[in-house]
């Protein structure tokens, strides 16, 4: 009997014009150019300036490309995920935002929350949509407005994040796509890596605000040797699973937090850095859409065939790595 698996069929990306260097930091807080480069790797990041405009515009953005680029009628598509940890409002969700602002009406959607993994727990349950024969189109946008969650007068943070969107289109195939995945969660980072105000816990006061709250918080140490152990860790074990070595994986596609965690784990697993897709120098960290848009930024160096593996770590903490077959010959 053939097995269905999930194949990603296209992929779009949105960054905003407005670009946001290192020399325009070095304005804004204490920090210089040489320390980024070479803690971070980022060289600069894209800004959303218009209030008006937040995540749901910028995956909106994506899917209608999405939707060109696969001569995908609107109306065809099941589902609509999307991965978040800037929605525009609480509620309703921002996949409810996206399909009115590109005027899907046959779909539903919902968002998921997993931090920087994101976008990888969402491809885990877009896939199973698909493998289980209920969905035939399944759109996975991974879309995030940082700089609305960023304090620019803190270095340690505001040097790192970025906006942006990054979309695939999910569909059925006997050959290639979705091959395996193992994912993880605890609250072991709670500390380390969080947004606590805005939430049941701390709603809104004039004291949450006056203390920050409503801005991400990071103590940047403890997450870095995490997300380095666990994307390694998660990475071998998923492969060891599958039976495929290492060595012919053709790409890496890790979430890009930091370069120097991409070097790291690519080092630790004795990995090829020369296969480890790394956008992190122009786009710095959009959290949900950093491996979306690595995808479409590689998209046409990609081979039908091609063995990918995915590997994310976020707060606080989720992790963890996809294997997945590539479907199609370069750009569409
Ligand atoms: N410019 C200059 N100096 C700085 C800056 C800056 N922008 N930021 C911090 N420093 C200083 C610190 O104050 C500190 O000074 P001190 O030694 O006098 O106290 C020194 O530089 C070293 O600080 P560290 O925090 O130890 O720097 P580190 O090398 O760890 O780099 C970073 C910080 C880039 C945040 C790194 O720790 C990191 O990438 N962490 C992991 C990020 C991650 O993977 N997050 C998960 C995904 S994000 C999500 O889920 C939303």
């Amino acid at each position: 009997m053939s097995v269905i698996k999930a194949a990603i069929t296209g992929v779009a990306g949105y960054v905003p014009d407005d670009i946001l260097s290192n020399a325009d930091l070095e304005k804004m807080v204490d920090t210089n150019d040489e320390w980024i480069v070479s803690r971070t790797g980022i060289r600069e990041r894209r800004i959303l300036k218009d209030p008006k405009k937040a995540a749901a515009y910028m995956g909106a953005e994506c899917v209608r490309d999405l939707l060109a680029k696969t001569n995908t009628d609107p109306d065809d598509v099941d589902l609509l995920i999307c991965a978040t940890v800037t929605p525009d409002m609480m509620f309703p969700n921002t996949a409810s935002l996206i399909l009115e602002q590109v005027g899907m009406r046959n779909s539903y959607g919902f968002d998921l929350n997993a931090a920087c993994s994101g976008f990888l727990f969402g491809l885990t349950t877009a896939a199973q949509f698909i493998k289980s024969g209920k969905h035939k189109k399944v759109i996975l946008v991974g879309s995030d407005k940082m700089s609305a969650i960023t304090d620019f007068t803190d270095r340690n943070t505001c040097i790192l994040f970025s906006d942006g969107a990054g979309a695939v289109m999910l569909e059925p195939s006997e050959e290639f796509g979705f091959e395996d995945s193992i994912m993880f969660t605890n609250a072991d980072g709670k500390e380390y890596l969080n947004l606590k105000g805005g939430g049941s816990l701390n709603p809104a006061t004039e004291e949450t605000l006056e203390d920050g709250w409503h801005y991400l918080f990071q103590d940047g140490r403890p997450v870095f040797k995490a997300a380095v152990k666990g994307m390694a860790t998660v990475s071998k074990k998923l492969m060891d699973k599958a039976g495929v070595p290492l060595d012919q994986i053709d790409w890496m596609v890790p979430h890009q937090a930091n370069l120097r965690i991409l070097t790291a784990v690519a080092d630790m697993l004795k990995f090829d850095q020369e296969k480890v897709m790394v956008v992190i120098d122009k786009y710095g960290n959009t959290t949900d859409a950093t491996i979306p848009l690595s995808l479409w930024d590689y998209e046409k160096k990609l081979k039908k065939g091609d063995k990918l593996l995915f590997t994310a770590f976020g707060g606080s903490y989720t992790w963890g790595a996809i294997y997945l077959t590539w479907a199609y010959d370069g750009i569409k």
